[in-house]
């Protein structure tokens, strides 16, 4: 494999390359992005545009209304009130700022009668000057026409990340076409290699269970031991996972599909979270099965467990309360939730889940037979029993908890969403429950709908509620590690078992969402960590398992570079990139605060750059682990 092992190596440095190349085509100073003249009436920021109203409606004053198409049942918002100028024929105008993020609703009344006059729905463009005309149709009829024209036209936004995709892209050809021809030779024996079926179920066979190599690189910090499970794919996907929550996490260039969807629906930032949960399951049962296996007490690893997990929540309250931009904090105004420490308690769960009922992985499966075909599910049943009691507590707790002075079973934003009728509903239940046991100012104060939905309670998107739910994520992830076990002999077999996990979970999300972002029993929803945001977000992780495991492990096409490397080392990452946060190189001075080009070079320059930390960090074998 050493052909692939160098391959690596230079995929990962092409691919570093592959981002200073960009960067560079997208530097401040080329002028792929005009830039705008916007020191005019209105000052326009980031994914806004330019609207003048002109009011043409003699002796009638107008009240503007506005409200993105994305939020769900919202009230509109008053934007602007233009008053006749007085004179006929001599508009009165306004200048207002509108988002572009998604489509605007905008309605025309008469101020005096409170009447509609005309409503329109229109998607306005980054940087755009619009004017509205409002003013009599010309037949005589009294009718009222509002027209839209565009003076400027729009920036187009989303160029630089399709530059940034197709010079990545380009690189990845690039480099494949240079693997290609320099290892010609290479490249043969090792097709041919992976190509009999004996030689690639000797490799998986070795790389299970067996005990560990000399020279072989400690494995990453979430494992209890140093376990010599080398599922490449599984350390892959967590890198994979992990590289775009460090992107998304330093701004992903200010789009809004790389911030956390406002209440419903799902955006990329979404999707990394319970991936990283999910293969923190998997790797949870990969370790242990082989601590067990070879001997180790369950006494001692029990311990290890809690003493880990209450480490990563002691990380986690720290990371959470920097002082840098609310000034110096005390423990009365301290966050308590967040990521590690829900990663913490989940932890703690699904391992002493998984360590009470274990049982040595049958060998008998090592043979497909049929009775083995559930085996995986069946065996397990104590701990499906518990997690699936969890369930139930979380649906009964989100759908029958009586709330002070909200509906009960409320799942909405609260805000000026559901026709404001309960703002301060926020999360419903889930909201509730932290608000009474953690303290308003123990939570998050800045949630995602606080912007579209104009909410003003604190809101936990990692609050009590939602751990049953990452508890369930990670419970499907062990049940990817069991499959991965229990038929390791059968590349056929774990195929099929992650296509139909895939299908069944995807069906319960279609079912519990109608195949909708808001009108289902249950919405996709990352705030609340509802029950199909899990089945959704499993039902992808089995998809890109059932990729990556057939491309990495079984033929080995790809070694997973550069995905890996920081998949390897996770806590260091994570921890890491949110210290530094702020400090340079990750972080400098943009020319243009409101560029969405300069804020995507700068974030994935940072992201580039821990993923080099951790390929030196792999070089030097310095893997942190708690
Ligand atoms: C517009 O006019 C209405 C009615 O006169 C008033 O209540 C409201 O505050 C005004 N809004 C703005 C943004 O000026
Ligand atoms: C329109 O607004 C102006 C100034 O706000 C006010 O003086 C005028 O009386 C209003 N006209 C009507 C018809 O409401
Ligand atoms: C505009 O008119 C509609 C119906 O004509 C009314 O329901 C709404 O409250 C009015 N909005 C404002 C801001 O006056
Ligand atoms: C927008 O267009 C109008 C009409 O062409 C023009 O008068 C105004 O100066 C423009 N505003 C900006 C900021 O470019
Ligand atoms: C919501 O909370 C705010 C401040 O906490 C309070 O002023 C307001 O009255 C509350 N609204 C309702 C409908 O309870």
């Amino acid at each position: 494999m050493n052909s692939a092992r160098g391959a690596g190596r230079a995929l990962a440095a092409l691919l570093l390359a592959a981002s200073v190349l960009s960067a560079a085509l997208l530097a401040p100073g080329s002028s792929l992005t005009p830039d705008l003249d916007r020191k005019r009436h209105v000052e326009l920021k980031m994914d806004q545009a330019l609207l003048l109203i002109h009011n043409e409606l003699p002796g009638t004053n107008l009240t503007v209304s506005w409200s993105s198409e994305r939020c769900y049942q919202c009230l509109l918002q008053v934007l602007v009130n233009v008053s006749w100028g007085g004179k006929a024929g001599k508009p009165s105008t306004a200048a207002v700022a509108v988002s572009t993020q998604h489509g605007s609703i905008l309605q025309l009344n008469d101020t005096a009668q409170q009447r509609e006059l005309c409503r329109l729905e229109y998607k306005f463009g980054e940087f755009g000057n619009y004017s509205l005309l409002v003013k009599h149709a010309h037949n005589g009829m009294g009718e009222i026409t509002c027209d839209l024209v565009v003076n400027d036209k729009p920036v187009d936004s989303n160029l630089p990340v399709c530059i940034a995709f197709l010079v990545g892209l380009a690189l990845i050809i690039v480099l494949c076409l240079l693997r290609f021809l320099l290892s010609l030779e290479d490249f043969q024996n090792w097709i041919s290699k992976a190509i009999s079926a004996q030689e690639t179920d000797r490799l998986i066979n070795s790389e299970l269970g067996s005990p560990s190599r000399a020279g072989d690189p400690h494995p990453e910090a979430w494992r209890p031991s140093a376990a010599p499970l080398r599922l490449r794919c599984v350390d892959t996907f967590r890198g994979i996972a992990l590289v775009l929550m460090v992107f998304v996490n330093y701004g992903g260039g200010r789009y809004w599909y790389f911030k956390h969807a406002s209440w419903n629906g799902l955006t990329v930032a979404d999707l990394v979270f319970p991936w990283f949960v999910f293969i923190m399951g998997t790797s949870i049962f990969l370790s242990m099965t082989s601590v067990l296996q070879r001997g180790g007490s369950r006494f001692r690893l029990l311990g290890r467990v809690a003493w880990r997990s209450f480490l990563l929540i002691c990380m986690g309250i720290v990371i959470v309360n920097p002082n840098y931009c609310l000034g110096p904090l005390s423990w009365e105004k301290a966050r308590i939730p967040g990521v590690l420490q829900r990663l913490g308690v989940t932890y703690f769960v699904v391992a002493v889940l998984e360590l009470l009922f274990a049982k040595p992985v049958p060998e008998i499966c090592a043979s497909e037979r049929s009775c083995c075909s559930l085996l995986d599910v069946t065996s397990s049943w104590p701990q499906w029993l518990f997690v699936l009691m969890l369930e139930g507590v979380w649906l009964a707790l989100t759908f029958f908890l009586p709330v002070p002075g909200c509906p009960t079973g409320y799942l909405g934003p609260g805000g000026i969403g559901d026709l404001g009728k309960y703002p301060n509903c926020t999360g419903g239940a889930a909201g509730y429950i932290d608000r009474l046991l953690l303290g308003d100012s123990h939570l998050y104060q800045h949630p995602s709908p606080a912007v579209l939905y104009h909410t003003k309670v604190a809101y936990d998107p990692e609050g009590i509620l939602g751990t049953i739910n990452s508890i369930l994520m990670a419970f499907l992830g062990v049940q990817a590690g069991k499959i991965f076990l229990y038929y390791k002999d059968q590349t056929k077999g774990v195929l099929i078992r992650f296509a139909a996990w895939c299908c069944f979970l995807g069906l319960i999300s279609v079912a519990l969402t109608k195949a909708s972002e808001n009108e289902g029993v249950i919405p996709v929803n990352k705030n609340l960590w509802s029950a199909s945001y899990v089945t959704t977000l499993s039902s992808f992780a089995f998809l890109i398992l059932l990729v990556l495991y057939p491309v990495v492990d079984v033929k080995g096409l790809w070694t997973g570079a550069p995905f890996f490397y920081p998949g390897m080392n996770s806590i260091l990452v994570y921890v890491g990139h949110e210290v530094f946060a702020n400090y340079f190189p990750f972080q400098w001075q943009l020319g243009d605060s409101q560029s969405h080009r300069e804020h995507l070079v700068q974030n994935i320059a940072a992201t580039a750059l821990w993923v080099l930390i951790a390929y030196i960090l792999y070089k030097k074998k310095v893997f942190w682990k708690i």
